[in-house]
């Protein structure tokens, strides 16, 4: 029997080519300067980088990618590096998260496009991880991650501070009257002081973990700050086994499995990880062809305890974290409750990746039997005002207020909000329950990080800081309280939240699971002959993405983009 035909490269039917077309492959990408001998057929390995000055988070990925470069060169691999639309958190209206898909488009047929035979994705601020991960699960090539590490804590009079959960607090203390505007704009400069994610674990830091837990990184790369000399480390030795894994054929559908985000979902219960963290797992295991659902999230980390004390849920901070064992410790103390028949890219699971992992500071990372709280994971509520679900995270919530009944006040939109709640008059105490619509994927559009809104001066002076909010938008992952999220259907979809009136009573229930609206369906029924649905923006990406959006418990993917197209293209470009 005559041995079976070795596999081609994908990149040789670019750079392989003995004729014209093989010559307009090569000859342009030799004007940067390469030899022949690159062109031989080695893994041609591309580096998706996601750097912009408009990204602060991911600003130093342009040296992170030399690394990488090193590593793929030692094991005798061709990097060749591409830019992919970048998300930056803090700076894109209306919200990061209206370009995850395109982002995500971007990133597919890039790799797709081009003369790739295996990848490494650079990821870091919130957005830039879903929006890599999903475009380069729909072509489906070897792929590894490696993200950028947070930034060293926040450091303002002695004191740390954490990126978003420190500027929460901070604005609520001045609109209490604890705090003057001069010292709030003196902390700017202390809170983001070095390269790096934000330093809590707020979506960036959970999503870091999430690649990690779904073994989509080699071990550590959760937590290693962005500064520390061992992140440069991680880079070469991702890059070293790139082209490994093209050598072996590890697609990234072999890390992907139903387990693996099974795996993941627990270790984000165990983190106290971002409620984002549910929408961007959702849209990739519908790239990958997984089933993922909302309830899988629930049932999954429902019984699972929170035993890392970090910022919005705890104490600590990033840096901290990864001084105290980072992830692998994390991974360790719930093993008994992880597949350990899930591969990671390094081959091995993410139990034996972690089975010498040790913690060195037990007040940050809490044994499993000793845990930092009891209840983690997230919560799914459903009811008639959120018949699809909507998700609560009880590790950064007010025990008391798990179970409440209160009365509506309703804001119709962000602006509505932003307009009544300072207002004194405001017919409003702790007890309420504040209503915000309209802030979901099609409504705002795009979902943004607004669900978390600060409580009304009069409620703060008395010393109150959490009220039971409800929403269709998402909120930071640096936030924290009882913040009832991802509302599905949506207000602008004509879900029942856009029927919700001033003085409307609703009861939520955690423990039972239960969102209620306890008004009457004949009552809905009059009030929906008075409902209109938005327009549909007039044109460009606004229009394609509100059209064709999908609620939050699917992921709000495009309905068009779940799935794979593989990586062939046949048709030459010339
Ligand atoms: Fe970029 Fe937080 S703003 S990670």
């Amino acid at each position: 029997m005559s041995a079976p035909a070795k596999k081609q490269r994908r990149s040789q039917e670019w750079f392989g080519k003995k004729d014209r077309d093989g010559f307009v492959h090569r000859s342009w990408i030799k004007n940067q300067g390469y030899p022949d001998d690159l062109f031989d057929g080695r893994p041609i390995i591309g580096i998706c980088n996601t750097w912009s000055e408009l990204t602060p988070c991911n600003g130093h990925f342009r040296e992170l990618a030399e690394f990488v470069k090193r590593g793929v060169y030692e094991a005798g691999g061709f990097p060749l590096e591409f830019p992919v639309m970048s998300l930056g958190e803090t700076q894109l209206r209306p919200t990061a998260m209206l370009f995850r898909n395109l982002a995500s488009m971007d990133v597919e047929e890039s790799i797709r496009g081009n003369p790739i035979d295996g990848v490494v994705l650079l990821m870091g601020c919130d957005k830039t991880t879903p929006s890599l991960l999903m475009g380069a699960a729909s072509v489906g090539l070897p792929t590894i991650g490696l993200s950028g590490g947070a930034m060293l804590n926040g450091k303002f009079r002695g004191q740390d501070v954490g990126s978003g959960t420190g500027v929460w607090m901070m604005s609520e203390a001045v609109r209490a009257g604890q705090m003057t505007m001069d010292e709030f704009v003196a902390s700017e400069s202390c809170m983001h002081r070095s390269s790096g994610v934000c330093m809590t674990m707020g979506t960036a830091s959970t999503m870091a973990s999430m690649v990690e837990a779904l073994g989509m990184s080699l071990p550590e790369n959760a937590a290693i700050p962005a500064v520390d000399a061992r992140r440069k480390r991680l880079a070469q030795l991702t890059g070293r086994r790139i082209v490994e894994m093209v050598n072996e054929d590890l697609t990234i559908d072999k890390v992907l499995t139903r387990e693996a985000f099974e795996n993941a979902i627990r270790v984000n219960a165990a983190i106290g990880g971002s409620t984002n963290a549910v929408i961007h797992l959702i849209a990739l295991a519908g790239r990958i062809g997984v089933e993922l659902s909302l309830d899988d999230w629930d049932h999954l980390g429902r019984d699972l305890p929170c035993l890392l004390n970090l910022q919005p849920s705890g104490k600590y901070l990033m840096e901290d974290f990864y001084y105290a064992g980072g992830l692998p410790a994390i991974i360790r103390e719930i093993s008994h409750l992880l597949h350990n028949e899930a591969k990671t890219v390094n081959g091995r699971s993410i139990v034996e990746n972690s089975q010498a992992a040790a913690c060195y500071n037990r007040d940050v990372i809490h044994a499993y039997d000793a845990p930092f709280k009891d209840s983690a994971g997230i919560a799914v509520l459903r009811g008639n005002l959120a018949e699809n679900g909507a998700i609560v995270k009880p590790s950064a919530a007010t025990p008391a207020l798990m179970k409440h009944r209160g009365r509506a006040v309703v804001f119709e939109t962000i602006e509505d909000f932003h307009e009544k709640i300072d207002d004194e008059s405001l017919d409003i105490d702790e007890n309420c329950i504040m209503v915000l619509k309209n802030c979901g994927p099609k409504g705002y559009p795009g979902m943004a990080e607004v669900g978390n809104m600060p409580l009304p001066p009069k409620v703060l002076r008395k010393g109150i800081t959490d009220m039971v909010r409800i929403s269709d938008a998402r909120m930071s992952g640096t936030a924290y309280g009882t913040i009832v999220l991802h509302v599905s259907p949506e207000a602008a979809a004509g879900g029942v939240l856009a029927l919700v009136e001033n003085g409307d009573m609703i009861e939520l229930d955690v423990a039972a699971r239960r969102l209620h609206l306890d008004v009457s369906d004949e009552e809905l029924a009059r009030r929906r002959q008075f409902w209109q649905a938005p327009e549909s923006p007039a044109r460009g990406w606004y229009k394609l993405y509100v059209d064709h959006v999908l609620q939050a418990d699917k992921g709000a993917d495009l309905d068009f983009l779940v799935g794979a197209s593989g990586s062939v293209v046949k048709r030459e470009s010339h």
